[in-house]
């Protein structure tokens, strides 16, 4: 991990920011995107450097094409080169069926599916230049197992193993494509106390995960083998098997 590129995105808080903390503590330089969170990426940014991280961040709405340009060439123009594209961010919003507009099912599909694809189209351009590199995507195990009321998201993070599957045959044998399907591991702010205990009696391991149990799994994918690609690592408590 010593000197390597990675960039997060969605990188500033939440899951995005444990990834960040624990490659920072291997010795990794960061790219960090984020698109409306500009108190956390200033403060991302001061605690990622008291622990010693070579850390920029940049603002970047990833459904747009020329934002994405935008992001890798920072990248280049900070480090030079690119090692690691993690595609974190995405967006989670509740749409039940009855009232789902087209609109709705395009956001979520730009922001979740299109974003990660944009990441990784001009990122593989920018790792092809020095040898290859690696790309994990953040899907979820809804991915496989869709539930009700959230159609777009569950259909979008299936498109995200789907990407991640054809990214990885496309980009082989330098860049290696693999996912990561995290179960329920960090609850949206607004989730109340009654509805977390209830997702919790569903998991087979009868509680959350945590943020951290996704960054370890990331790290094992950056330097834990160079023999995967196109692989789904589910972090879900056993939820494929509930
Ligand atoms: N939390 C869980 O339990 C859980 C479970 C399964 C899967 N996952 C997956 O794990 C990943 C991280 O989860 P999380 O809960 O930490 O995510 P999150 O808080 O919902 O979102 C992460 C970041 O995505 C960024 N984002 C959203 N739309 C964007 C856009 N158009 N352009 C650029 N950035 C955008 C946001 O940045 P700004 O705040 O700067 O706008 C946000 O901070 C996601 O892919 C999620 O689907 C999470």
């Amino acid at each position: 991990m010593h000197n390597r590129v990675v960039l997060i995105t969605g990188g500033v808080q939440r899951v995005g920011y444990t990834i960040a903390k624990t490659l920072a503590a291997r010795g990794a330089k960061l790219v960090l995107s984020y698109r409306t969170s500009a108190r956390q990426a200033v403060e991302a940014i001061s605690a990622l450097e008291r622990m010693g991280a070579d850390v920029i961040t940049v603002r970047a709405d990833l459904t747009r094409h020329a934002e994405v340009a935008r992001l890798i060439h920072q990248t280049r123009r900070r480090f030079g080169r690119l090692d690691v594209l993690v595609n974190s961010a995405a967006i989670f919003i509740r749409t039940p069926f009855a009232h789902l507009t087209a609109a709705q099912w395009d956001q979520m599909l730009d922001t979740n599916l299109k974003g990660p694809f944009l990441c990784a189209l001009y990122a593989s351009r920018l790792m092809s230049q020095h040898g290859g590199g690696k790309i994990i995507n953040v899907a979820d195990w809804a991915g496989v197992r869709p539930y009700r009321d959230y159609l777009p998201y569950c259909v979008s993070k299936a498109g995200v193993i789907g990407l991640t599957k054809a990214l990885a045959k496309e980009l082989a044998p330098r860049i290696q494509v693999n996912a990561v399907a995290p179960g329920p591991v960090l609850p949206p702010e607004d989730m109340s106390a009654a509805t977390r205990r209830r997702i919790a009696r569903r998991v087979p391991l009868k509680r959350w995960g945590s943020p951290q149990d996704v960054a370890n799994t990331v790290r094992f994918l950056i330097e834990g083998t160079d023999f995967m690609t196109g692989s789904v690592v589910f972090v879900d408590g056993g939820q494929l098997i509930a």
